[in-house]
């Protein structure tokens, strides 16, 4: 807990995408570094049991039904931050939902129209909303990536395809708002150990006959590190590259995966 300081002390973040993994995590690690948080994604129930878990760090919280897929839903969203909190400055967009993991030959079109709906233009739709609010607090945006970038595993087609257009995009409104004074930058994760994995685990394990530490372990046994990196560990990439200890840093992707990949 750390109501009276932090890296983000003061800051107001929106965290799009908040969900019982990453997002959670994201919002609660902001607060506990001195953020007001406003959390949106479509489902209330979920938004508002985060937010009474931010509201107990000491931050205020803000939860806000969001569809990002849809324009007048994010106007809604940045009014509502705007008028509640005062000022916005940091965008971190992390929305999700598990892409078509079929062979990109076989995958329908409107599946992958899907996918680059809410990843690339979800998030671009959110930052041109808060460009203005940015620009106002010096701000910035971390966009939520994946090592997916880093190989070309079979079916994964469809996420490469959106996740590397959401780096590309990443790259050119660095480029492009820089002038303004924001700065963009991008986190991927590789594997991420919580409650999401863990529950895929051990669905995995059930399947197969065998322990969630086994799978851990070979999944792990790919790292540097040996092991998998928590959620915390990626929240905590998040909120360097939104602190002051960034200031001069844009237009990068910082890779969180214990050395599985070397970019
Ligand atoms: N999990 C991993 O191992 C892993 C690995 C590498 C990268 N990543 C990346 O990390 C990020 C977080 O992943 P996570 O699995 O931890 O997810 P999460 O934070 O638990 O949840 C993300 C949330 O996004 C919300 N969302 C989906 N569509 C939306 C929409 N149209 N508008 C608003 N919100 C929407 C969903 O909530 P609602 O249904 O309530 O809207 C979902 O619960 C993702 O960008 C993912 O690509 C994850």
């Amino acid at each position: 807990m750390n109501p009276g300081g932090g890296l983000l002390h003061d800051r107001v973040a929106v965290i799009s995408g908040v969900g019982p993994g990453l997002g959670r995590t994201l919002a609660l690690r902001c607060a506990m570094q001195g953020a007001d948080v406003v959390l949106a994604a479509r489902t209330r129930d979920r938004l508002e049991k985060v937010a009474a878990e931010v509201e107990s760090t000491g931050r205020r919280a803000l939860a806000v039904p969001t569809d990002i897929t849809d324009d007048e839903s994010v106007a809604a969203l940045v009014e509502t931050a705007t008028a509640q909190f005062g000022r916005v400055d940091l965008l971190v967009n992390n929305a999700f939902t598990v892409p078509s993991m079929k062979p990109l030959a076989r995958t329908e079109f409107q599946q992958v129209r899907d996918s680059l709906e809410l990843t690339v233009l979800g998030a671009l739709r959110l930052t041109q909303s808060l460009t203005p609010a940015l620009a106002e607090s010096g701000g910035s945006v971390v966009n939520i990536n994946s090592m997916v970038l880093r190989h070309s595993q079979e079916r994964y087609g469809s996420y490469k395809l959106a996740k590397s257009a959401l780096l590309a995009m990443s790259r050119s409104l660095a480029t492009e708002l820089g002038p303004q004074g924001i700065r963009v930058n991008s986190v991927a994760p590789g594997y991420i150990w919580g409650p999401v994995l863990q529950g895929y685990f051990e669905h995995q394990a059930g399947k197969y006959g065998i322990t969630v530490e086994q799978i851990y372990e070979h999944t792990a046994a790919a790292s540097d590190l040996k092991r998998l990196p928590t959620t915390e560990e990626i929240a905590d990439a998040v909120i360097f590259l939104a602190s002051p200890m960034a200031s001069a840093i844009t237009g990068q992707c910082l890779d969180v995966n214990c050395g599985e990949y070397h970019h």
